[in-house]
């Protein structure tokens, strides 16, 4: 069976997209040349992309396209490693990159980015929005005024679009004046993790999960997604962004709106995403009197993380200030299947692991008939794994072995992906990159769901601003404040802190 599994798994199949024309603006930042650059270099590797497209970088330096494929492949070497790094790929993929100097905001540059695109004027373009939001608008209105919007363009916005629902609003509506809103990929790159794709097959493909997925059944939902790096050369960006722009108002509610859904009607783009709608819009606003009680926000301190001994986030970003690098909360989703169940969402810079995890923690049995000294019995709680070590674990009780009466121990059903599936998982941006030289936005937000997204965010950001505590403090290398235990504990349940388990 194993066998079989695997033989499928390593049919993968890579069907080629068409050739086409990628444009990253800010293609000197750290999310291009960390995550975009080397996700192109793999599918290009694996014959995905075809190697007569041109990957153009945009930024304000003033660059040969010499001086940006040889910074390109110095970032390339530290990403690309072992026998991932081939000599013909690399030189075949240094001759797709070209650079133009272009000023997004004032137009600079354009005439010459327009020379470029136009000696191949029919191809898919790709425009890739990897700057500060705020130039998003205008950067599309200077694609338009160089001519280079044409029917085969789509635009990539990268996320938090917006501060808050009235930046979002009218970043969305910028963009939207230029380009259809079909033409328009809002990334929300952990959708595009194969792990957060497996949770709609495992939802929906499985008939025993599905009948248990309710508030008859299910007692809480905990989301954990936990980083060991602190915010390094992002601070610029993250001091005025913080965990809760940067991390729950888009992956953490992504991940909520696929574990909540109710079964989409297909899998099409709008099946997918009215569905992710209904979640957000049924999320139980908080006022400002409950935000206090149903929130954390932490800040880092100096400590050590694996050993190493690491700065404090005001060293980091070089001045005071109270941007949270940790935020904790529950949330309800008001609906008849979710009545009662709070979902426990938790993410934060400076934690002892790397860790992303979904806990559906299940209901006690109505009645226990064992007697209360033959170990205490569990309930059910199913942990999904989304990186790393991904996979899956269902605890459930057993007998435990041997004489001495009817014991009970628990024991774990485990499903390593590794081990199933045998195979590198690519990285989430090689996905959705290829989906939008594809056309295929299924895997995008659209602009009602970041809305509705804000909608629910906003009020808790608002009422951080107006309170005079700041973020409880932390130190690095530790769960985040203690007040995001009690936050838990104060509704009788604990943080599932150990994969080992049980
Ligand atoms: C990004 C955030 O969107 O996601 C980062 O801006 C964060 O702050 C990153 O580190 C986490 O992504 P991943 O794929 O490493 O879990």
């Amino acid at each position: 069976m194993t066998r079989q599994i695997r033989k499928k798994a390593s049919m993968a199949q890579i069907i080629p997209v068409s050739t086409f024309d990628g444009v990253v603006f800010g293609a000197t930042g750290d999310l291009t040349l960390r995550k975009l650059m080397p996700a192109l270099y793999r599918r290009l590797r694996d014959g995905q992309i075809p190697p007569d497209s041109r990957l153009i970088g945009a930024a304000r330096s003033d660059l040969s396209s010499e001086d940006y494929a040889n910074t390109v492949l110095e970032h390339l070497r530290k990403h690309i490693k072992g026998d991932e790094w081939q000599e013909e790929t690399v030189s075949q993929f240094r001759s797709m990159l070209h650079y133009r100097h272009v000023d997004g905001k004032s137009g600079d540059g354009f005439e010459a980015l327009a020379t470029l695109l136009d000696e191949q004027p029919d191809r898919i373009r790709v425009y890739y929005m990897a700057t500060a939001p705020a130039l998003y608008g205008d950067t599309c209105e200077n694609l338009e005024k160089a001519g280079l919007v044409t029917e085969q363009s789509r635009v990539v916005l990268e996320k938090p679009i917006g501060q808050d629902l009235d930046s979002s609003r009218a970043i969305n509506d910028a963009v939207g004046k230029i380009f259809a809103e079909r033409q328009i990929y809002r990334i929300d790159h952990f959708l595009g993790k194969e792990t957060v794709q497996n949770l709609i097959a495992l939802r929906f493909a499985n008939s025993i999960f599905e009948r248990l997925w309710n508030a008859d059944n299910i007692d809480h939902v905990q989301i954990t997604v936990s980083e060991t790096v602190g915010v390094e050369e992002r601070a610029g960006y993250y001091d005025g962004s913080g965990a809760m722009r940067d991390m729950i108002q888009n992956h953490l509610l992504q991940l909520l709106c696929v574990l909540a859904m109710e079964p989409p009607v297909s899998l099409e783009a709008d099946g997918l995403r009215d569905e992710k709608l209904k979640v957000l819009r049924a999320l139980k606003p908080l006022a400002e009197h409950e935000v206090a009680l149903s929130t954390v926000r932490g800040q880092y301190g100096k400590g050590a993380i694996q050993g190493r001994a690491v700065n404090s986030y005001v060293d980091e970003v070089g001045h005071p200030t109270t941007t949270e690098t940790f935020v904790a909360l529950k949330a309800e989703v008001r609906s008849w299947r979710w009545a009662g169940v709070p979902f426990y969402m938790r993410t934060g810079k400076r934690l002892p692991q790397k860790v992303s995890e979904v806990v559906i923690q299940f209901k006690h049995v109505p009645y226990s008939i064992f007697p209360s000294d033959s170990t205490e019995l569990q309930a059910n709680r199913l942990v999904i794994r989304l990186q790393p070590d991904e996979g899956m674990r269902l605890v459930t009780m057993q007998k435990d072995p041997g004489p001495g009466g009817l014991r009970l121990r628990p024991a774990r059903l485990n499903i390593s992906f590794e081990e199933a599936f045998g195979m590198r998982y690519p990285d989430a941006y090689e996905r959705l990159l290829m989906d939008t030289v594809r056309g295929n936005p299924s895997l995008f937000m659209r602009r009602d769901e970041v809305e509705a997204a804000w909608i629910w965010s906003d009020p808790i950001l608002e009422a951080w601003r107006n309170s005079t505590e700041g973020p409880r403090m932390y130190p690095a290398g530790s769960w985040g404040p203690t007040a995001s235990i009690a936050l838990i504990e104060r509704d009788g349940r604990t943080w599932h802190e150990d994969w080992q388990d049980p």
